[in-house]
């Protein structure tokens, strides 16, 4: 149905510090994007279906800009170990596994289904280095009426032999030809995906940087995530200024290609700046950098100087695919560090979490993220009606709760596009995707 008007306590964020709510408001849906935000239904679309969810809570819907879908298996487990550690003891040896497409079946099944029945409506999402469990993987996210962009890993270096390239024209020759079986989805998008500079040789970043130009490919990997990967980058980069150039000397940095790097951690002012003007999206990922003691990223200072900012789960890194939770741990570790390392850089603010959980993040897919005119038609209904409280509570307190407090019963429905791809039933969980067929916009800004 892509004509039709939801009614409920709307709220989307105006700017980065400004939360629009309106109360028992109106969002209207035409043609799958958003026709304005009203307190009284105009006359024009008076004949359209209307849904009234009462005193529930109308957000945009939440968008996930980085996240490893095969390492959904293991999460919570080997938390006591650094990055390179936790990828050659952990991570390395669960994404082999999917080269076993019994196993992936399974695997991608779960994900999928978790993700469909979570608050996220956008994803960027990291596979493996196979094809076809790859492939599965985008078939099963196609099915869900998500829009995602999913890509094949590449990896040709310092990677064990069983989760290596043969060479970086093999790992290019299979990425061309991932690409051409994916013309076939509808919602799920692909996405070049160097893992990071230390696991792809110059060669390989060349090629996938042909394939960027000639198939017009956005691009997502990972930058300055722990203090000993970016002295090994320099060790492996010699003559470049920081991490990122390692990508943008290959044209894979922003700068016409659509980019998203995870983490940025310990981005220094050259890195910074590089990101603010070739318009790289930054994925911050808080509980994963908790969990793998990589450190606290400045996001405010990054918010401040104007560059583009989303939230990333970092499945495995991180535990959860609630962007709710990456919300909550945004706020609660940019406290520790203005408290421990850096009085220069304050805490952020709910308003500030909440925009780079939609807004921020959804620029990377065009206009998505918000409920102003134009915007695509992504909205969670949340029901915070088990979170009990004594008192009447204003709209954005109730937003504030939910943040912290949202659990597997606080979603009542979900749209994309337009489309509703989830609806809490009386006698439980239902699925209802009605077609959504209409793409998005990633790697078209
Ligand atoms: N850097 C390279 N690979 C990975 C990964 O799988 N997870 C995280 N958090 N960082 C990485
Ligand atoms: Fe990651």
């Amino acid at each position: 149905m892509k004509n039709h008007v939801i009614k409920g306590n709307i709220c989307y964020s105006a700017t980065k510090d400004a939360l629009s709510v309106t109360e028992n408001g109106y969002v209207v849906c035409q043609e799958g994007r958003c026709a304005g935000v009203y307190e009284n239904l105009p006359k024009e679309y008076e004949t359209l279906p209307c849904h009234n969810y009462e005193d529930k809570i109308i957000i945009p819907g939440l968008v996930d800009l980085h996240v490893h879908a095969p390492q959904y298996t293991f999460r919570g487990m080997g938390m006591d170990l650094e990055l390179i550690d936790w990828l050659n003891t952990r991570t390395f040896a669960e994404e082999a596994k999917y080269e076993d497409l019994e196993y992936a079946e399974k695997a991608y099944g779960i994900f999928a289904e978790d993700l469909r029945t979570s608050a996220t409506t956008r994803a960027c999402i990291f596979g493996t280095i196979h094809t076809e469990a790859t492939l599965l993987l985008m078939e099963k996210l196609d099915r869900t009426g998500l829009q995602v962009c999913v890509g094949k890993v590449n990896m040709d270096r310092n990677s064990p032999q069983y989760l290596c390239e043969e060479s970086a024209e093999k790992s290019a020759k299979d990425t061309e030809e991932w690409l051409q079986k994916c013309q076939r989805f509808h919602n799920v998008r692909p996405i070049l995906t160097p893992r990071f500079t230390p696991s792809c040789t110059d060669e390989l970043l060349e090629k996938l940087s042909e394939l960027q130009k000639k198939y017009h490919l956005p691009v997502q990997s990972h930058l300055s995530e722990n203090l000993g990967e970016i002295d090994w980058v320099k060790e492996l980069c010699p003559g470049t200024s920081c991490y990122g150039e390692s990508y943008d000397r290959y044209g894979l940095f922003g700068n016409g290609c659509p980019t998203i790097m995870a983490h940025c951690v310990h981005s220094g002012d050259k890195e910074m700046e590089m990101m603010l003007k070739q318009n790289v999206f930054v994925a911050h990922c808080p509980e994963s950098n908790a969990n793998l003691s990589s450190g606290v990223a400045p996001v405010k200072k990054y918010l401040e100087n104007g560059m583009k900012v989303g939230l990333g789960s970092d499945i495995a890194g991180g535990t959860s695919l609630s962007i709710f939770k990456a919300m909550a741990m945004a706020v609660q570790c940019s406290k520790l560090r203005w408290r421990l390392h850096d009085q220069s850089v304050g805490p952020l603010t709910m308003e500030e979490v909440f925009y780079m959980a939609t807004k921020g993040g959804g620029e990377f897919f065009g206009k998505v993220g918000s409920f102003e005119k134009g915007y695509e038609f992504d909205a969670v209904v949340l029901d915070d009606s088990s979170l009990r409280h004594p008192q009447k509570l204003s709209v954005k307190e109730r937003l504030e709760r939910l943040i912290y407090l949202a659990d597997g019963r606080s979603m009542t429905a979900k749209f994309v596009n337009g489309h509703v791809v989830y609806r809490e039933s009386q006698d439980g969980i239902k699925t209802t995707v009605d077609g959504n067929d209409s793409g998005h916009g990633a790697g078209q800004r």
